[in-house]
């Protein structure tokens, strides 16, 4: 069934009512019985009479809600009234956006609850004279925003757990339009943007926080918001200084650079000495390195993790820290964590680290080959380059890297720049 089948009230944010998908003219007072109806059910006349007209007697209040019965009819949803000579109702085919926001929470569907957030219960109603409806609707708005919240923050965070980051900040971004001040929120926002590669973003979404806290409250964001800028901050101030060689300039090189910088996923061949090293960091300016060491190639994820010791886990997304942790605790520990979740984590924490610069991976015939799906499942993630540098002998004895490899080879659309090794000749 379509949101819009049948007569179909929508409460959250400015409200609406359509039949069949065609919005109905339903004047202020008839929408906020319509609405009280939707959502208590049955209700005796003399409650629904000191409910809209508070600030009447009882008789002037009935014969009003006589008359707003007639109005209901004419503007076309006589048909869904249930009409006693003590009570109203509504036909239980009447559909109301919260009650299905609630219902999809209930069954465990987020997406489908978050998908009915709308903003503000019966946002912009003017019903005046109706002080208990009034606090009715207050106390509606103040349940209906913690369910929606509720959903967004559920959906945001299935979307997160799946690496699906730009659905999540979607997400996050509608919460926080439903409260700005929500620093909760603001934090998953930055968190997200910091997953998505986009350090200045996440920056962004805290100062705009900052702004209006001291606007508003004239206070400033709490500890654990600030802790988490301070990252930012650190990540903003960029990777680790890749080597810079000293002395001699690059001779040669200009045409190999530009080809290289080309390349999004690109594997440099060449015998020891011949300049991959060189080459790669003259190519990508600041960049993140990951070095293959003969010492690591038996621990998985050796070299990942020799790297995430030297650059210091502060450097890394809050929530990343405890699997990071332990893994560091323990590299290679059986049943450390579920390897799916350390693969993930991994590669958000690359993503981090490079911050929107180049990932190179140096020596890759010695890099253990869990390192190398982390380092590819980054690029996934939002590293806008990898690069690889190896010695051809050396990597072709190394079946199983070469099997990690060869299955990315293929996906030719997946990785649209994947080069074949093309230097040196
Ligand atoms: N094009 C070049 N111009 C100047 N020096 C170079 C060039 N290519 C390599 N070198 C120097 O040669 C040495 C070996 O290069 P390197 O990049 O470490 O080789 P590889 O990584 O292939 O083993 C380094 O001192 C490097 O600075
Ligand atoms: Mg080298």
């Amino acid at each position: 069934m379509t949101p819009q089948a049948g007569l179909y009230l929508k409460t959250l944010g400015v409200p609406q009512v359509t039949l069949d998908g065609a919005a109905l003219d339903v004047p202020g007072k008839s929408l906020a019985l319509l609405a009280y109806l939707a959502l208590e059910g049955q209700t005796p006349r003399e409650v629904l009479a000191d409910l809209l007209w508070t600030d009447q007697d009882e008789g002037a209040a009935r014969r009003n809600l006589r008359v707003q019965v007639h109005r209901l009819r004419a503007c076309g949803v006589g048909a869904w009234l249930e009409v006693s000579g003590s009570a109203l109702a509504l036909c239980p085919s009447v559909r109301v956006d919260l009650t299905e926001l609630r219902a999809a929470l209930a069954r465990g569907e987020p997406g489908q609850a978050a998908a009915l957030a709308g903003g503000r219960f019966l946002d912009h109603l003017g019903v005046p004279g109706a002080a208990t409806f009034e606090d009715w609707r207050e106390a509606t708005a103040q349940a209906a925003f913690e369910d929606q919240l509720r959903a967004l923050d559920a959906a945001a965070a299935a979307h997160a757990g799946a690496g699906h980051w730009a659905a999540a900040l979607e997400g996050h971004r509608r919460a926080l339009s439903l409260d700005p001040l929500r620093e909760r929120t603001v934090r998953a926002v930055m968190d997200a943007h910091l997953a998505l590669g986009q350090p200045a973003d996440a920056l962004a979404a805290y100062e705009t926080l900052e702004r209006r806290l001291r606007q508003e409250l004239g206070a400033g964001p709490l500890p654990a918001t600030a802790a988490l800028k301070a990252q930012v901050d650190a990540l903003l101030a960029g990777p680790a200084p890749s080597p810079r060689p000293a002395g001699v300039p690059l001779v040669g090189r200009e045409a190999d650079c530009a080809a290289l910088r080309t390349g999004r996923l690109t594997l440099v061949l060449g015998e020891a000495g011949v300049g991959k090293t060189r080459l790669v960091t003259e190519a990508a300016g600041d960049a993140l390195v990951v070095r293959g060491a003969a010492e690591l190639t038996p621990l998985p994820y050796g070299a990942l993790l020799d790297l995430l010791r030297s650059a210091g886990l502060h450097r890394c997304p809050e929530r990343l820290r405890p699997v990071l942790s332990a893994a560091l605790a323990a590299p290679g520990a059986p049943g450390l964590t579920d390897r799916a979740a350390l693969l993930d984590a991994l590669a958000q924490a690359l993503v981090s680290l490079c911050s929107g610069h180049t990932l190179i991976v140096e020596d890759l015939h010695w890099l253990d080959p869990s390192t190398l799906e982390a380092a590819f499942l980054a690029l996934h993630r939002g590293v806008p380059r990898l690069w690889l540098t190896a010695r051809p002998g050396e990597l072709a004895a190394r079946a199983d890297l070469q099997a990690v490899l060869a299955r990315l080879d293929p996906r030719a659309s997946r990785w649209p720049n994947w080069a074949r090794p093309r230097w040196p000749a």
